[in-house]
């Protein structure tokens, strides 16, 4: 579904990993009002980032549709994480050219990580394109639309160093009214060498932490009972009160949300394994609406090659942090991504990546071969010397072993007994209910009537695939 890698279908669940073209979508539009369509690829935050998007349209009179040719204005959110996601991209703007000239005067904009990417070039690429705005300028959007509309091409790529939308209440499109997503933080400071998001999202800012707690609160009040905390790094979140001064830390951050309600639950996305301290892991560890879930990325389970990407660990001490967290949080599963065939990557580097998806067990990974962008160290610095077939051989024995070590961690769930928040029916059977335990990983149960969407139940697992558990419901914990 999300992914730009044909040989990844069947994995679910995605968070900072990248999405495929999901259109966003509200049942209400108000005829005379102008309407505007917006598909979103790439990561999470990409998707969080569209419904600030819309909410800053719906301002100005925009409502969402679903329906490409009746709309006024087509905005495509994209990502440039790997080449496959522009091609994809570029696809979809061939389409929309289409759209465009059977009805003259659709406005036709690029949002996110290519626009900020490629800036002015994107227009000259791609005639069509009327407007171009990074990530940091969406609410400059209004003024760059009356741009157009008076004949011009509208333009801002203007990376800031404060912006975080904190007073902007994202419109829910698309929602399945049991879970969102809050950014927490934006842009990236680290640097891992393969990477393009530190130029497309600029510098790391942390989001004021009581907007984080009120926006949280409000969808509680409006029946959501899971919410997300997104960001590129979160461990380093770093928000600094200007009224005394007092800096709240991620783990502070996750306890204030976790606070709200009990009956809310908290999840976050993504650790870097440098920062994930023992405060966060204690603070899990001690309520029980944390979920008990890391997604903590490896890239690589050789020390030389995570030196060359720049990611400041060796083999040895993520290890040692993955062992922590089992201790602090026995139940708790870690899931992780990884890269094949980064640029001089040998057979024997590449065996440490296998050998650590064993050593961490982890429940599930997002896995891809490198793509070399432009601008990153690692494309100034060295040669994207694997060959592809190489690349994509060796991605295709991480996926074999990763889909191997879900399924065991997976059927050693048989016969436990979960908490499940039911998110709704099942895609495919309607008689049955879905949702996920704490761990992330997805249930599926059949339906009993006195149940709906954003209820707990606790299910006892009876089967269980690489990919799901299959259960039923109990009346309480066995
Ligand atoms: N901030 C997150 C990751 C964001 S990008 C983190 O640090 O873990 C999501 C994933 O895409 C990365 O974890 C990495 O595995 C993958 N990725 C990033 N750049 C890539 C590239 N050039 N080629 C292949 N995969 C890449
Ligand atoms: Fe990219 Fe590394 Fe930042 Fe993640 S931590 S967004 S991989 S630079
Ligand atoms: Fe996300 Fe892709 Fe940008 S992964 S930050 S949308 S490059």
């Amino acid at each position: 579904m999300y992914n730009d890698n044909p040989t990844l279908e069947g994995i679910s669940q995605e968070l900072l990993t990248e999405r495929q073209g999901e259109v966003f979508f509200q049942e209400t539009s108000n005829a005379g009002q102008k309407l505007f369509y917006i598909e979103s690829y790439g990561c999470q935050m990409n998707f969080s980032d569209s419904e600030i998007v819309a909410s800053i349209l719906a301002e100005v009179g925009y409502s969402p549709t679903r329906n490409l040719e009746e709309s006024d204005l087509i905005l495509i959110n994209t990502c440039s994480i790997r080449e496959k996601a522009e091609e994809t991209v570029r696809k979809r703007l061939r389409v929309f050219d289409q759209v465009k000239n059977n009805r003259p005067g659709t406005v036709v904009g690029v949002l996110g990580c290519m626009a900020e990417r490629l800036k002015v070039k994107l227009m000259e690429q791609e005639k069509l394109v009327d407007l171009v705005v990074g990530p940091d300028a969406y609410r400059d959007l209004p003024n760059l639309l009356a741009t157009v509309e008076d004949g011009d091409k509208g333009i801002n790529v203007f990376l800031s160093r404060e912006e975080t939308y904190a007073d902007i209440s994202p419109l829910r499109l698309d929602s399945n009214g049991v879970s969102a997503f809050i950014s927490i933080m934006r842009g990236c400071d680290n640097m891992c060498s393969f990477c393009v998001v530190p130029f497309t999202r600029g510098r790391e800012r942390s989001r004021n932490a009581f907007s984080i707690v009120a926006e949280a609160t409000d969808l509680y009040h409006r029946g959501y009972r899971e919410v997300t905390l997104l960001g590129q790094n979160v461990d380093s979140y770093k928000w600094e009160n200007p009224e005394n001064e007092q800096v709240v830390s991620f783990a502070e951050l996750l306890e204030m949300v976790a606070l709200i309600h009990p009956d809310l639950r908290v999840r976050f996305s993504t650790s870097h394994p440098k920062d994930i301290t023992d405060e966060v892991l204690y603070t899990m560890a001690k309520y029980d609406n944390i979920c008990k879930y890391i997604h903590l990325p490896v890239q690589s389970g050789n020390s030389r090659v995570l030196e060359l990407m720049n990611r400041t660990y060796d083999r040895d001490w993520y290890m040692s942090k993955i062992r922590r967290v089992y201790e602090i949080m026995p139940e708790c599963a870690i899931s992780s991504d990884m890269i094949a065939g980064f640029c001089t990557e040998t057979e024997e580097e590449h065996q440490d990546t296998l050998s650590m998806i064993e050593f961490a067990n982890y429940s599930m990974s997002y896995m891809f071969y490198y793509s070399e962008r432009p601008g990153t160290l690692a494309a100034k610095k060295y040669e994207d010397d694997i060959p592809l077939e190489v690349k994509k051989r060796r991605l295709q024995e991480i996926i074999s072993l990763q889909n191997k070590v879900s399924l065991a961690h997976n059927r050693a769930d048989i016969g436990k007994t979960f908490k499940v928040l039911i998110e709704g029916t099942s895609k495919k059977s309607i008689h049955d209910l879905k949702g996920r335990n704490s761990q992330n990983k997805m249930v599926v149960f059949p339906k009993m009537e006195t149940y709906k969407p954003g209820d707990y139940v606790w299910v006892k697992v009876n089967e269980a695939t690489s990919a799901t558990l299959i259960g039923e419901i109990v009346q309480e914990q066995i």
